[in-house]
């Protein structure tokens, strides 16, 4: 008896580990589950009635075999389950001739590429870079640059003034604000260096304006230093041309119209014809005699110009952005279209 049923044990155990080798699909190994270890008529019910008719001092032996040829059939079957269940997530996964997800690819922001032409531009002329702070002290930003204390530009409510930084100070130059204007540049630049002098420096200022479609209160500007000997207001209009041509186009004018500003002097507006409108986008004039005394230069050796332009407004009018808003919302519909 027990020579029987070990034989029938192991043709049990040889036949079902080649079909479940065998069984090539899910459906075909669920088939093959079905006859050998299905509950109700599987193979394995007549192993049981084998070992039902065994005697009792057979019985330890065969159950155990019994339980061993289980177990094993029963792994085959679940390592066969996962190997037929893993290929066909695998083969997805690697279908090379799927299109790939496409890039995100990101942009500069508008304003960042203006400026970037900017200095493509003016490198062209012979300028080179400058920066300097966004949070500036009163002396850069006003006293240096001949701005009197009465001065309405020096207006608390016209400035955005850092109210901790001159707590327990009297005295002018502790104020700190952040910059009005990137003329503070000229100031530090020539502190540092010797004439001759051709620089751009641009950058953010601010201002507490109310704003609307061409005011903000944060905005960038392009200001512009040349010092030499003999710089007159012709190299001046010369310079401001040659850049609104290259960045506009050929059928620009350049117009200066009479203005004050602390600083130049003579000071102008500067206008840009363009599409049959006449834009401001800016103040210049010849350097002050009084602001290179500041700085230690001689005024009567040296002279300069300077100018001061808005990044915005060149930016809106060359992409025709009608509202300088659109450039601080952040709203990727608009930026992408840039
Ligand atoms: C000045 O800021 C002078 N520093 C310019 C200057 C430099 C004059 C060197 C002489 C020599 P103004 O305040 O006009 O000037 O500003 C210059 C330009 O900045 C304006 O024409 C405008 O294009 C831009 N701008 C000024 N305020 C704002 C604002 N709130 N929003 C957007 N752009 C502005």
């Amino acid at each position: 008896m027990t020579a029987d049923a070990q034989a029938a044990f192991a043709s049990y155990q040889a036949e079902s580990l080649e079909a479940i080798a065998g069984a090539s699909s899910e459906d075909a190994l669920e088939a093959v589950r079905v006859e050998f270890l299905g509950k109700k008529r599987g193979r394995l019910k007549d192993l049981q009635s084998l070992l039902g008719q065994a005697t009792p001092e057979e019985r330890p032996v065969l159950g155990k075999v019994f339980n061993e040829v289980r177990s094993e059939v029963e792994s085959a079957l679940q390592a066969r389950q996962s190997e037929l269940a893993v290929p066909e997530v695998a083969v997805a996964a690697v279908d090379v001739t799927l299109p790939g997800p496409r890039p995100v690819v990101g942009r500069r922001h508008p304003i960042t590429r203006t400026m970037d032409d900017f200095k493509d531009i003016v490198g062209r002329m012979g300028f080179s870079v400058a920066t300097g702070p966004e949070l500036e002290d009163d002396h850069h930003n006003f006293v240096a640059l001949n701005i009197p204390p009465v001065h309405p530009a020096r207006d608390p409510l016209e400035n955005f003034y850092l109210a901790t930084a001159s707590v327990g100070r009297e005295d002018e130059d502790a104020a700190v604000l952040m910059r009005s204007q990137t003329s503070t540049v000229q100031i530090r630049v020539m502190e540092q260096t010797a004439p001759p002098l051709r620089i751009v420096s641009l950058g953010r200022c601010y201002r507490p304006d109310t704003i609307d479609a061409t005011h903000h209160c944060m905005f960038h500007q392009m200001e512009g230093l040349v010092v030499d000997e003999g710089i007159t207001m012709a190299d001046l209009k010369t310079v401001l041309k040659h850049f609104a041509t290259a960045f506009l186009g050929d059928d620009v004018e350049v117009r200066f119209r009479p203005s004050f500003f602390p600083f130049t002097e003579p000071s102008v507006e500067v206008d840009v014809l363009w599409r049959d409108r006449w834009l401001e986008l800016g103040g210049a004039g010849m350097v002050d005699p009084n602001v290179f005394g500041e700085v230690g230069y001689d005024p009567e050796r040296v002279t300069g110009f300077a100018f001061g332009l808005g990044i915005e407004r060149f930016c809106m009018m060359r992409y025709q952005v009608t509202d300088i808003r659109r450039f601080f919302e952040n709203d990727v519909r608009f930026l992408t279209q840039f």
